[in-house]
């Protein structure tokens, strides 16, 4: 994380470069490929969060225009690019597991090109440790300069040490990066980049950058593209969708982009993540409820119940305040499913403090929560404050909340058992291939028994038995659209 500089400009030049580039590779592959039957394969693999699930399906779709198809088996692959996330230390550690064991693969294919990206790399003391231990990498970039991936790949081959190009600022939106979907009845869709909070635990703005917002015509056409080619749900993702087009000049605001995507045909069913609780407005929330198409859910993160906690972290809210939010959408959203993260053992956190939190999960009745232990981020302000509470106190916290947690999942879920509800049709069910699965529109994952043809359709699944993380049914009839 080195000083930040002024905003880079890439302007069409700079993209007509890239994609001059690609087509040149792609010659050289098909050239390559009729001279040896074989097809030439990537293989993308994602850590983190669906920011980087979006940031692979860019990658994917580079790579695609360059000749390459996707393999699911890494032997198979020409080119490996990992993209990684450093929000956790876990996150980091599984990372250099999985370089690791690329050495071999490239041992064996010496003209394997292997990359390694995302958010992790922002981080100078990670590309050194890359660098300097993980030679068999052969490029690394950073959140900011995917784009340039094809000069990047042109540049690798014969090249004997590590391309490193990691850009330190956060660039301008580039819309025109094609884009490769694994799924085609549902999408992730970026609104917005990076994060202004500097929640104090959080590394995430150190490595994405300040907000920047797409502008409302990006987005619409976007989806609106989507929507042509069977696309039923799509997902609006930002790391805080509340603050969207602050930064722009024009009169539009979060709920305004949700009132124009409920407009286009096609589309079924709207989801968004994350909420930033400080920013979730009274016309969000009614938005929600006049729109018939976004779903009866909302991922809120609360992080910790103890005010003190919470003004440690920077959230910018009380105890109080989340409730309030939560009542209001309890109270707008008739059967909304709730969703929230949770952080144990922040520095400074007593047990009194976490029976704070213990006590939100009781009183909100969340469907499902994300729970984290503390992980200390070095650069973020949190990694100064004095942590005494030892792994062993976290971990029997984490258990109790896991065990609380459990109960109201499974009391929660109880209450579907012979209720019948609307699924996206998604594929079939991995567990029993004769099956089918998708999702309610409060998030449940269904595996249901029905017929031919339906998937990307929306049905109708009467639920007859509950697990913990799924309910299993069978269809009634398809929803009439
Ligand atoms: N922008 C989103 C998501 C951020 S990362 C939001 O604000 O909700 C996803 C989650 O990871 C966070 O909500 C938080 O619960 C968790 N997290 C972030 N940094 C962490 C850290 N240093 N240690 C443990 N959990 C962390
Ligand atoms: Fe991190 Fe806070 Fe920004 Fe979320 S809102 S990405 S937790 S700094
Ligand atoms: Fe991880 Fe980056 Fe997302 S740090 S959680 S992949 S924004």
């Amino acid at each position: 994380m080195s000083e930040r500089k002024a905003p880079m400009i890439i302007d069409n030049v700079e993209i007509a470069r890239q994609k001059e580039i690609a087509r040149r590779i792609r010659a050289n592959n098909d050239v390559e490929q009729l001279r040896t039957g074989k097809q030439k394969r990537m293989h993308v693999i994602t850590f983190g969060c669906q920011q980087n699930n979006s940031d692979s399906e860019k990658i994917m779709g580079l790579l695609a225009e360059m000749g390459y198809t996707n393999t699911d088996i890494k032997e198979m692959a020409d080119v490996i690019i990992i993209n990684t996330c450093c929000v956790r230390e876990n996150a980091e550690l599984k990372l250099y597991g999985n370089i690791g064991a690329l050495k071999r693969l490239k041992a064996d294919n010496p003209s394997l090109i292997i990359g390694v990206c995302g958010c992790m790399m922002q981080q100078e003391h990670a590309v050194e440790m890359i660098r300097k231990k993980y030679r068999h990498v052969d490029i690394i970039f950073g959140t900011h300069n995917i784009y340039k991936l094809p000069e990047l790949m042109e540049r690798s081959i014969g090249e004997k040490y590590t391309l490193i190009d990691i850009l330190n600022t956060e660039g301008m939106i580039i819309e025109d990066i094609p884009v490769l979907r694994e799924e085609k009845f549902k999408a992730w869709v970026t609104i917005m980049y990076g994060c202004n909070n500097f929640c104090s635990y959080c590394i995430v703005p150190h490595v994405r950058g300040r907000e920047r917002s797409r502008k409302p015509e990006d987005i619409i056409r976007e989806i609106e593209d989507l929507a042509k080619d069977g696309c039923k749900e799509v997902t609006l993702l930002g790391q805080n969708v509340n603050s969207y087009g602050k930064d722009l000049n024009m009169d539009v605001d979060f709920a305004d982009i949700i009132r124009m995507v409920n407009e286009i045909e096609g589309i079924e069913r709207i989801r968004f993540m994350t909420s930033h609780p400080k920013d979730i407005s009274d016309k969000l929330i009614s938005t929600m409820r006049d729109c018939k198409k976004v779903c009866e859910q909302l991922h809120l993160p609360f992080q910790a119940g103890s005010n003190k906690i919470l003004r440690r972290m920077n959230r910018k809210y009380t105890k109080e305040e989340y409730l309030n939010k939560i009542l209001k959408a309890k109270q707008e959203i008739p059967g909304v499913a709730l969703s929230t993260d949770v952080i144990v053992g922040f520095p400074g956190e007593t047990d009194e403090d976490f029976e704070e939190t213990l006590d939100v999960l009781k009183r909100v009745e969340f469907d499902q929560v994300f729970m984290f232990i503390y992980s200390k981020r070095i650069g973020t302000s949190a990694a100064e404050m004095e942590d005494t509470a030892t792994y062993e106190d976290k971990h029997r916290n984490f258990e109790r909340l896991v065990k609380l947690q459990n109960e109201i999942s499974k009391k929660l879920n109880d209450a579907y058992m012979d209720r019948c509800v609307e699924v996206l049709a998604e594929g079939n069910s991995k567990n029993d291939p004769l099956k089918y699965t998708g999702r309610t529109r409060t998030g449940k994952v269904v595996n249901f028994t029905g017929v031919e043809g339906i998937i990307g359709k929306l049905v109708n699944v009467k639920i007859n038995e509950i697990h913990s993380w799924f309910l299993n049914g069978e269809m009634v009839n398809e929803v009439k659209e």
